[in-house]
């Protein structure tokens, strides 16, 4: 087997396109690729019992708004079970995607597991029959893949041990899904989980990539077909001191500005744990930070800008609980409110698409639960 970076051209071509289709301008990912028991805790908050029927239900809601959100949405990352069920019309669901402009993507680890000989360090599992598994998602529709990695800050972690860990076993994953054609998300995400500082948070930040980057180039994998997912550069969760959007914004962007190569197309945030509101609010400061916002008559006159972008790598989101913790409350398993949930996904899709351009008006589109910090310990996809 070839190295990715020595795939065919046809391959090589089809993978960047597909990783700048996700990136388009104004467009960012929708994170739907929760496991059954991650589901099952979002499901129990709203009183509604998970089953696979009520799954489906769910998953239908957020595929069918496809007609109202694909200006704003490019993708949509897939739980397994979710690429092989059909709408009450018996329509799979990657096709409803598809038949909108929607590129469909699969979520391919098996969770997390305890890294023998740390403290409560952790790798992600998956990687034994992953070659069959993407030759036959790919078949099925998928055209990009997802992986999560975990790592913890505290005095004594991460460990030399887990980042090594972890960097590795997202490079032999992204190399065969570049194998198999399908576009690999690497996500290295650091916890919140705290008390450190934003500074703290930021070489932490800057070491994983160090890591993920110096392991993707060892594995050969061809860097314009890969999207990095990453968080955003926030203080712990249980930090005493407060820092502002323009604080997190500017952390964020040193930390990849000094690590991420400009080969890779886009970077795309998760949320974290933080509530629907700020993390809109904290993409829009990044990209604040992407370009000038002069418009292009009066206010050009007045900056002489040129306009070019200040990173190489397009800065979009692809949220799972910041772009559903309100559709779920909307929703609440409820037949009748089905309508009502589908236009809180719209708005959060809006405001997170206007985020993107640096054009959010904080406070400007509210939802049922935008200011709820989504924060939980040990989180689990
Ligand atoms: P968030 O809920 O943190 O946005 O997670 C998105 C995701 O895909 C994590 O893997």
């Amino acid at each position: 087997m070839l190295p990715s970076r020595n795939l065919p051209s046809d391959v090589k071509t089809e993978l960047n396109s597909i990783a700048k289709k996700l990136v388009a301008n104004g467009k960012g990912i929708l994170a739907a690729d929760e496991s059954v028991g991650n589901v099952g805790k979002h499901f129990s908050e709203i009183g509604v019992e998970n089953t696979t029927e009520n799954r489906r239900l769910y998953r239908q809601l957020l595929v069918t708004t496809a007609p109202d959100i694909a200006p704003y949405i490019s993708g949509v990352i897939l739980f397994e079970e979710t690429l092989y069920q059909k709408t009450d019309n018996d329509v799979l669901f990657v096709n409803v995607l598809r038949d909108n402009g929607i590129i469909a993507g699969i979520k391919v680890d098996k969770g997390l597991s305890p890294l023998d000989g740390t403290e409560n360090e952790t790798t992600t599992l998956g990687l034994d029959d992953l070659d069959e598994r993407c030759s036959k998602y790919k078949r099925d529709g998928a055209d990009f893949a997802k992986w999560r990695c975990t790592l913890r800050i505290s005095d004594k972690t991460p460990t030399r041990k887990a980042l090594l860990e972890n960097a590795n076993v997202l490079a032999r994953y992204a190399d065969i899904c570049q194998q198999n054609r399908i576009v690999p998300i690497v996500e290295p995400e650091v916890l919140t989980e705290g008390d450190h500082n934003l500074e703290r948070s930021r070489t932490v930040a800057e070491n994983v990539l160090n890591h993920v980057f110096a392991a993707l180039s060892d594995f050969g994998v061809y860097l314009p077909g890969i999207l990095l997912k990453t968080q955003m550069v926030l203080p712990g969760n249980t930090c005493p001191f407060k820092f502002t959007t323009e604080d997190i914004a500017a952390a964020t962007t040193e930390a990849l500005s000094s690590r991420v190569p400009a080969a890779v197309p886009g970077v795309v945030f998760l949320s974290g744990g933080q509530s629907e509101e700020d993390a809109t609010v904290n993409l829009n400061s990044i990209n604040a930070l992407q370009s000038c916002h002069c418009k292009p008559t009066a206010d050009h006159e007045r900056c002489k800008c040129d306009n070019t972008p200040a990173f190489p790598w397009k800065l979009t989101f692809s949220f799972g609980r910041a772009l559903q913790a309100s559709v779920l409350r909307a929703w609440s398993g409820k037949k009748e409110s089905v309508e009502l949930a589908k236009g809180e996904l719209l708005k959060r899709c809006r405001a997170n698409s206007l985020a993107t351009q640096g054009d959010y008006e904080p406070g400007s589109i509210p939802t049922f639960a935008g200011n709820v910090n989504l924060y939980t310990a040990n989180h689990n996809y």
